[in-house]
């Protein structure tokens, strides 16, 4: 057995100490192998330009790096959380994967949302899993958008991963329906951590935009039901028991197998 958490809060955008004190908060005494956080869960989502969001992105010296490496060794838990990453001049939508040996690895988001495209660039890590090193457990990352893009959840699947882990700050309910299908298409168990919230900002031309977070955040058995749910609008960390062996054999009855019964050389995916 292993035991997954998903936290789901509101973030203050641009308000990076007080999103860390949030979490802190909000994990004191949690004992989860596995911690699921937010997209951008320590700046916040809503960035207007590439220099908006340069300012608080993190190289590897970032205080968000710093402190989920910290919590990560001190629980012993694998923790995946959504973060602002900075590289030279140039800034991507990632997600860390803090490991309770200090391991770190950094995903960086394949596929932007709306306005995502002005301030970041296109995530260009690859999709990869990352193993827990005390425990038979393999964790693939995608964040958000990445669920409408099926091939992100089978590439992680075709991996090896048993959770997929998906950083998120979904603003649409139609995930309702796609995520449990990744979960269902791949037999993975997936572990969806949103946020809560709104974030107003001024556009150039003086409108508003205002983005609204739906919460809800969820973990998906490998049939895409869901084993617990987050309401709408309220912090909450969620934590469910999974059996991550379970996933390993993808037939689902005596003559078809998930993965064995695949035909590439029939489809056209490019
Ligand atoms: C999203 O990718 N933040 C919807």
């Amino acid at each position: 057995m292993v035991k997954l958490s998903i936290v789901q809060f509101t973030p203050s955008f641009g308000n990076k100490q007080h999103n860390i004190d949030q979490i802190e908060e909000l994990l004191s005494g949690n004992q989860a192998d596995i911690i699921v956080l937010p997209e951008l869960c320590t700046t916040g989502y809503s960035f207007l330009t590439k220099q908006e969001a340069l300012d608080v992105a993190e190289d590897a010296g970032g205080e968000s790096i710093a402190f989920f490496k910290r919590l990560a060794v001190k629980r012993k838990a694998l923790i995946v959380a959504g973060f602002a990453e900075k590289d030279g001049d140039k800034t991507y939508n990632s997600a860390l994967a803090a490991l309770p040996d200090g391991g770190l690895r950094v995903y960086r988001k394949t596929h932007l949302f709306f306005r995502e495209k002005l301030c970041f660039e296109p995530g260009n890590s690859g999709f990869f899993i990352v193993d827990h090193p005390l425990l038979d457990c393999s964790v693939g990352i995608m964040v958000c958008n990445d669920w409408r893009y099926p091939e992100s959840a089978r590439s992680l699947a075709l991996m090896g991963a048993d959770v997929i882990a998906c950083p998120s700050n979904l603003v649409s309910t139609l995930w309702g329906i796609g995520m449990p299908a990744r979960a269902l298409e791949n037999k993975v168990y997936v572990a969806v951590a949103n946020r809560c919230g709104a974030e107003t900002r001024t556009l150039e031309d003086g409108s508003l935009q205002n983005l609204t977070f739906n919460g809800g955040s969820v973990i998906y058995d490998f049939n895409g039901t869901p084993l617990a749910q987050a309401g709408k609008d309220e912090n909450s960390v969620l934590t469910v028991e999974i059996t991550p062996k379970l996933t390993r054999d993808k037939s689902f009855n005596a003559f078809n197998d998930l993965f064995k019964d695949r035909r590439p050389d029939q489809y056209s995916l490019e």
